[in-house]
């Protein structure tokens, strides 16, 4: 089974390729990743020690190369493409939508024409809940709710969603599209919500809770989600959208007790900021169409997830110590200065 994963030096990527080559002996998976300040190739060192130029191949590029992208399509005889890469941060969609644009939404379609133009029998795209906008304070997000995007990341998710469907009808192109819940697991990079307090908890640094700490995300562990894009890869049926959901519906302000709990700080570094703007308040998702069809359901508590999670960062205090030099640390300092309520 021959794989080319877009984006697999980011968070959920790395741990995709990981899981795929140890569950499947057959998979020779090559990762397109353009190595952007959320891509690192030392989440996949073990990969690399074990199989690179044999079962696994490294292309340092841009999904949105329309010369590049079709000369490697050409390379292997691929079975699937499965596109991870984005630009993924709410917040920095926020500061500047244009990236998001280029990378989210052009890529994508350059992807999508060049897999196409190659027949590649499957393409399965990673999206998101955030592409069906807010919930009220009941309900959840069905595949068949409508997109209401609110912010220029989920716009520009949901915008890839649609040219996704729009070659499956126009062209008959097997294509599949997943969209799933907030992720928590090893390897995210420490500007979302989790690694984010755990870091700065572990500086005993103010942690940043958006308004009233009141929004509700669905936590999924990130495993889970990579199961559910295995599945959705092995056994989706072309043109399905599928839902991947944790079970998990927690306010932010419960996400960051549970996190300051378990690494033993005080709820008084806690520091309410100024509202995300366009701040969706509750996310919350159905996911029977993926347990009816793929035989998929999430395995890992809330609680034992985000406690093998937590130990996870302790024990890798030097991946932490990498990603967070340099542009990200730029970033995050601007960006706080300019948000302290
Ligand atoms: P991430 O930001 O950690 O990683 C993104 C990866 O894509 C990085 O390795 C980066 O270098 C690469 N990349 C960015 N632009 C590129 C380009 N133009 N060409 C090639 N590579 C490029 O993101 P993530 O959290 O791992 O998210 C992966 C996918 O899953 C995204 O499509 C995201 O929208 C989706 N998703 C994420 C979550 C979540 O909670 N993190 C939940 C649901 C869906
Ligand atoms: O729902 C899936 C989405 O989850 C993915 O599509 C995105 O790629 C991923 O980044 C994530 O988006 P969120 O905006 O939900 O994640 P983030 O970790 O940035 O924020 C989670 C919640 O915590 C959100 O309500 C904002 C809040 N927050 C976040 C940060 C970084 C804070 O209160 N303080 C913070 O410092």
């Amino acid at each position: 089974m021959h794989l080319l994963v877009t984006g697999g030096c980011g968070f959920i990527g790395s741990n995709f390729i990981q899981h795929m080559l140890a569950a499947h002996q057959d998979a020779v998976i090559v990762n397109l990743d353009k190595l952007t300040y959320a891509g690192n190739r030392r989440n996949l060192a073990e990969v690399e020690s074990l199989f690179l130029g044999r079962r696994y191949h490294f292309v340092h590029g841009d999904i949105c190369d329309q010369t590049l992208v079709p000369e490697l399509l050409g390379r292997f005889p691929f079975d699937a493409v499965l596109n991870f890469a984005a630009e993924s941060h709410v917040d920095r969609s926020i500061s500047d939508p244009f990236p998001f644009v280029t990378t989210n939404v052009l890529g994508t379609q350059n992807l999508l024409e060049a897999a196409r133009q190659a027949e590649i029998p499957r393409f399965v795209h990673i999206s998101t809940d955030e592409v069906y906008g807010s919930l009220g304070p009941t309900g959840q997000f069905t595949e068949d709710t409508p997109l209401a995007p609110n912010s220029p990341y989920s716009a520009s998710k949901a915008s890839s969603d649609l040219l996704a469907r729009a070659y499956f009808h126009t062209y008959a192109m097997p294509v599949i599209v997943t969209r799933c819940s907030n992720n928590y697991g090893p390897y995210q990079f420490p500007e979302k919500l989790v690694p984010l307090v755990y870091l700065k908890a572990s500086r005993n640094e103010a942690i940043p809770v958006y308004g009233d700490g009141q929004n509700v995300r669905d936590w999924i562990h990130v495993m889970d989600h990579c199961r559910g894009v295995e599945a959705a890869l092995l056994k989706g049926t072309p043109g399905a959208v599928y839902n991947f959901g944790g079970d998990a519906e927690r306010t932010n302000l419960e996400v960051v007790r549970t996190i300051l709990k378990l690494s033993g700080k005080s709820e008084d570094l806690i520091s309410f900021v100024a509202d995300r703007p366009g701040h969706d308040r509750r996310y919350a998702m159905a996911y029977a169409r993926s347990t009816a069809d793929l035989g998929w359901t999430p395995r890992q508590s809330f609680e034992d997830g985000m406690a093998s999670t937590l130990a996870w960062y302790t024990s890798n205090g030097a991946w932490l110590d990498e990603v967070q030099s340099g542009a990200y640390r730029q970033f995050m300092d601007k960006w706080y200065r300019t948000r302290q309520a």
